[in-house]
């Protein structure tokens, strides 16, 4: 399994021979610059919440690879409205798609759309692909129900917010760690924005100090798990 970081909360992941993409937002971020939608490929565009910062490329990616668009059933039904494909999830369901297994997990966050249209309620996803299994919390505070899926899932992976101010910080991030017994992190929702701004050095220090480790990607630099 190939994770390449886009950039704020957007990734792409390569396991089974299919490209997915999460959360695109590319073409609003100015310290995205050098990545171009038009080359991404995508099989399944992934999507916790219908924020702008999380959907602002969906419709140009799905137009150009035609990829499945995988959220809750509202934000399916709004990209199904406009003729693209969708399969609709919600909160505790799974689906074994043909890259692996997604499952489509709380968030304690919001989830309406630029537009002010509903977008459901927010989630993240566990992914079970290629014997790796990874957690994508999305958008999110620190939540007791994280401590659920290390009961189903044992994770080598976890990918969470830290930038603060909208989702968890740092130290909330060790506490998500703890509860998802995982120690191997890569952090995500940092420094695009003012809000959000992090010191990375002090950052991997207070995970390293507990004994984890927080990765911290370049955009456009990938991990192979
Ligand atoms: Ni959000
Ligand atoms: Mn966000």
């Amino acid at each position: 399994m190939k994770i390449t970081f886009y950039g704020h909360a957007s990734l792409g992941i390569e396991v089974e021979g299919k490209h997915i993409i999460v959360d695109p937002f590319i073409t609003g971020n100015p310290q995205a610059s050098a990545i171009d939608i038009n080359t991404l490929k995508a099989d399944y565009i992934l999507l916790t919440h219908a924020h702008g910062d999380h959907v602002l490329d969906v419709e140009a990616i799905a137009k150009n690879t035609d990829a499945v668009i995988v959220s809750n059933a509202e934000i399916t039904s709004y990209y199904a409205t406009l003729g693209f494909k969708a399969h609709p999830m919600n909160h505790g369901g799974s689906w074994k798609f043909d890259f692996g297994k997604v499952k489509y997990v709380n968030a304690i966050h919001s989830s309406s759309f630029p537009n002010g249209s509903y977008g459901g309620n927010p989630g993240g996803f566990v992914i079970e692909g290629e014997h790796k299994n990874i957690y994508i919390a999305g958008d999110t505070a620190l939540s007791m129900d994280m401590k659920l899926i290390p009961m189903r899932t044992k994770l080598d992976l976890a990918i969470l917010p830290i930038g603060n101010n909208f989702t968890m910080d740092v130290e909330d991030a060790i506490i998500a760690s703890d509860f998802l017994e995982c120690d191997k992190i890569l952090g995500y929702h940092f420094d695009t924005f003012g809000y959000i701004e992090i010191n990375h050095e002090e950052s991997i220090r207070k995970f390293f100090d507990k004994g984890k480790d927080l990765m911290l990607l370049e955009i456009g630099e990938s991990i192979e798990l």
